[in-house]
């Protein structure tokens, strides 16, 4: 098995003290920043921009991973401020074109993914497995933060561990994105998981601090 990444989930920050949250992740060996890009179409929601989140760079070095909740992302690659290290994933329901937008990130330096939504079945990655680097598993619907698993969730995770071990790529990551709480991080972790999205049911949760909460967190996943 593959060592754990945790990713917080930007769009769950405190942007009033952002300075703070980057210097305490970095101190904590935090692996990736989960940058949420919703347009309002692909999902009904809005969220952060690459403009605002590219400022960010000068507090950090953590690589980003740009979650794309965008439609028809091969069009927008020029949008993103991709920097070496970093990953992007885009929604395979978002276009019809997923493999040029898998090859449009590609293009701009970037590890590539494809996130599913929790009905999308994994077969549809059939024949990307040679192009993309890791998979996205939605463990909710997309677009917002603070919502239930899905019933699916954990056996979806440990069908696409077996699917990805049986066409040859035992050392695809898979990423897990929505409600990765305390609760449900080891179950995903036991059913496969790799990359951890840390949002408000875990580090972002209520009454803590991100230098305690990460820690305890990571406890929870090794
Ligand atoms: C939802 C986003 C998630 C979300 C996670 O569409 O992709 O990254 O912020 O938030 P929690 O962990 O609260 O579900
Ligand atoms: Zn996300």
């Amino acid at each position: 098995m593959k060592n754990s990444a945790i990713a917080p989930s930007l769009m769950c920050a405190d942007f009033t003290n952002i300075k703070q949250e980057l210097a305490t992740m970095q101190q904590c060996g935090i692996e990736y920043l989960h940058i949420d890009i919703m347009d309002g179409v692909f999902v009904p929601n809005i969220t952060l921009s690459s403009a605002v989140v590219k400022q960010f760079r000068t507090h950090t070095t953590i690589p980003y991973d740009y979650h794309l909740m965008i439609t028809n992302p091969e069009q927008k690659a020029d949008m993103i401020d991709v920097k070496d290290g970093d990953l992007v994933s885009v929604h395979y329901e978002s276009t019809p074109h997923v493999l040029k937008a898998v090859q449009a990130y590609k293009a701009k330096g970037a590890k590539v993914g494809v996130a599913l939504n929790p009905a999308t079945p994994i077969n549809v990655l059939e024949y990307l497995l040679p192009e993309i680097d890791f998979v996205l598993i939605m463990t909710v619907n997309p677009g917002f933060a603070g919502q239930k698993m899905v019933e699916s969730a954990l056996d979806k995770i440990a069908d696409t561990r077996k699917f990805l071990d049986k066409r040859g790529y035992k050392n695809m990551p898979i990423e897990v994105d929505g409600n990765v709480s305390n609760e449900n991080a080891p179950k995903m972790r036991k059913s496969g998981a790799d990359i951890f999205v840390a949002g408000t049911s875990s580090i972002y949760a209520k009454n803590t601090s991100l230098a305690q909460s990460i820690p305890d967190f990571r406890k929870l996943i090794n």
